[in-house]
């Protein structure tokens, strides 16, 4: 029976904001200038309202300014290109969040073409994802950031360890496969294809769960001792009514196995804004060098 850790994400994740904030500060102090975000949300779907709404409340407690531009669900793909394109334009906003899912009748890949790659703070650019992918200075997807920055703390080096994970997204599961490489893992990507996938969990030293499926990595599918990052948000239905948030990982049963686990909620959830913002300060610094 292996004495199971929990990561607080939660709390690395505000420590980060507190250092992001200073950081700012000095930054306001030196150059005069605040670096701004900009998020564009389209459309009323309820989760991403949530999201946005807690970007700009953590953005403005960091000390940096918070531009969000709200556009109804029938704006066309033309509307969206021209206010992006306004937005790469104006001196005022160092980092351009697009939320996503965009509604279906809006090219999604040509909208993330048009943001300047310097300011695309979600790091998904083909500009930056290829920078990634060569190890040249790029913006990095904030989520598979928090993962990596919660793993290097609570384990230090991650060289030679075995990292699988599950899930192949462009959000999370493709950019976090990129950077363990980077940290000298040797990485596999699972997903719906793979055969023999608990197999392939098993043999993993560090297991991200990344598919946004509710419990699908089982216990039995963690190696005893092993480090899981779970990046899943599920909401399902409770037995007796009502719902609850639940992970990739079957969270109960990994008691006893993993070493390590994160929780769902207080993992790797607040981790995303806090890297953000991170982004959003780097941003800013290369483009007032
Ligand atoms: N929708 C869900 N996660 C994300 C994210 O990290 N960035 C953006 N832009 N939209 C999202």
């Amino acid at each position: 029976m292996v004495e199971t850790r929990l990561i607080d994400g939660k709390g690395f994740a505000e420590d980060l904001r507190r250092r992001i904030a200073g950081e700012v500060a000095d930054f306001k102090a030196s150059t005069g200038v605040t670096p701004g975000l900009a998020v564009v949300l389209v459309g009323e779907d309820p989760a991403s309202a949530v999201y946005v709404r807690n970007k700009g409340k953590q953005t403005l407690e960091a000390g940096m300014a918070s531009i969000e531009h709200k556009l109804p669900a029938t704006a066309s793909e033309t509307e969206v290109l021209a206010l992006v394109e306004a937005l790469n334009v104006d001196p005022a906003v160092h980092g351009i969040l697009v939320q996503l899912p965009l509604p279906g009748h809006i090219d999604a890949q040509k909208v993330l073409a048009t943001i300047d790659p310097a300011k695309d703070v979600d790091g998904f650019h083909v500009v930056n994802v290829g920078r990634l992918a060569v190890g040249a200075e790029a913006l990095v997807p904030c989520t598979p950031l928090g993962c990596v920055m919660l793993l290097k703390h609570h384990l230090g080096s991650l060289a030679g360890l075995r990292a699988v994970v599950v899930g192949r997204s462009n959000i999370v599961g493709k950019p976090v496969a990129q950077l363990l490489l980077r940290e000298d893992c040797t990485v596999t990507i699972a997903h719906s294809r793979t055969r023999d996938l608990s197999e392939e969990c098993r043999r993993a030293d560090i297991l991200i769960g990344a598919v946004g499926r509710p419990e699908m990595i089982r216990g039995d599918w963690i190696k005893p001792g092993a480090t899981v990052i779970d990046v899943g948000i599920n909401r399902v239905e409770k037995p007796g009514g009502g719902t609850r948030l639940v992970g990739d990982v079957a969270f109960d049963e990994a008691q006893g196995i993993a070493g390590l686990i994160t929780p769902v909620p207080g993992g790797v959830g607040p981790m995303t804004i806090a890297c953000l913002l991170q982004n959003t300060l780097t941003a800013a610094r290369r483009q007032v060098a």
